[in-house]
């Protein structure tokens, strides 16, 4: 595979981050993952948009211009020949003598983008559909910022699978906030799609943004607002949303089946109007 690191394209087995790396040392950095589909970028736009507000919000600033992170995704793809897959970019504030103050701001940021070729349509796990666990949601407090902080995210996701389910949903003060890496659905008995707010408890997916979007095109009723635990159960249907795997439909929460245990109507309908917008 060839990566690029920094003003680089090499083979990923010459390419070297300092030990001294912001993001190795205290997770001092944002990342964004774009999905390819058929050799293309999707909402590339909007992902954009999500690193520039990230970079904000921790100060960092942008290592290259936007034009130039677009022509380093299209280059990936054609080198790697990416037809389906994701590209991950990650920004860190840099290499510098370990300070919990920052560096200078003249340090130059490291910029790491890698390609994963990966099915994204033909997905085992959407076909039948996920079974997930509700666990506490013990991130800190600003998850609308895509920090490469994901220690959390990963025990969870741990937690499920040594329990035999396949992710795990975020909890709240009983409310569910998202996924570990993904935002999380209820679909309710009346049929309307119901998905938390946006605010600094959740990642604002670029999925659920574009996913929303159809759901409206479709007229379907769309409540955007915290769900309990206790709604679930209750609901015809569960789903998530996210760049690798698009709309996901969920038939179990903690042991207990959803709707009929099989993926709901809504969920499949969205996840194929997505798919075909998309490409
Ligand atoms: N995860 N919520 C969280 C906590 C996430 O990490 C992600 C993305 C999402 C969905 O966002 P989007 O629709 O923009 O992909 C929601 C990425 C895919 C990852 O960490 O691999």
């Amino acid at each position: 595979r060839t990566v690029y690191v920094n003003g680089s394209y090499l083979p990923e087995t010459e390419a070297h981050v300092s030990i001294f790396d912001r993001g190795f040392l205290f997770a001092d950095g944002v990342y964004e993952v774009t999905l390819v589909l058929g050799g293309k970028l999707v909402d590339f736009a909007a992902h954009l948009h999500r690193l520039h507000r990230s970079l904000n919000e921790l100060r960092i600033a942008p290592p290259v211009s936007d034009d130039d992170l677009l022509d380093i995704h299209r280059a990936l793809i054609r080198q790697n020949q990416i037809d389906e897959g994701l590209i991950y970019l990650q920004v860190t504030r840099g290499a510098a003598d370990r300070d919990f103050l920052f560096p200078d701001a003249a340090t130059p940021r490291t910029l790491v983008l890698f390609t994963q070729k990966k099915a994204i349509l033909n997905n085992p796990v959407a076909e039948r559909g996920q079974r997930v666990i509700t666990i506490e949601d013990l991130r800190w407090r600003r998850c609308d910022i895509k920090t490469v902080q994901l220690l959390y995210p990963s025990l969870a996701k741990m937690e499920a699978k040594s329990r035999g389910a396949d992710d795990a949903w975020l909890v709240r003060d009983g409310f569910v906030t998202e996924g570990t890496s993904n935002n999380a659905y209820i679909v309710t008995r009346n049929g309307t799609i119901v998905t938390r707010d946006l605010s600094t408890d959740i990642l604002h997916g670029v999925t659920r943004h574009s996913v929303l979007q159809c759901a409206h095109d479709l007229q379907l009723k769309v409540e955007e607002r915290p769900f309990a635990v206790g709604e679930i159960g209750e609901a015809a249907e569960a789903f998530t949303t996210s760049s690798s795997g698009l709309v996901n439909p969920v038939v179990e929460i903690d042991g207990a089946t959803i709707g009929d245990g099989n993926p709901g109507p809504i969920a499949k309908r969205l996840r194929h109007i997505y798919i075909q917008r998309s490409r």
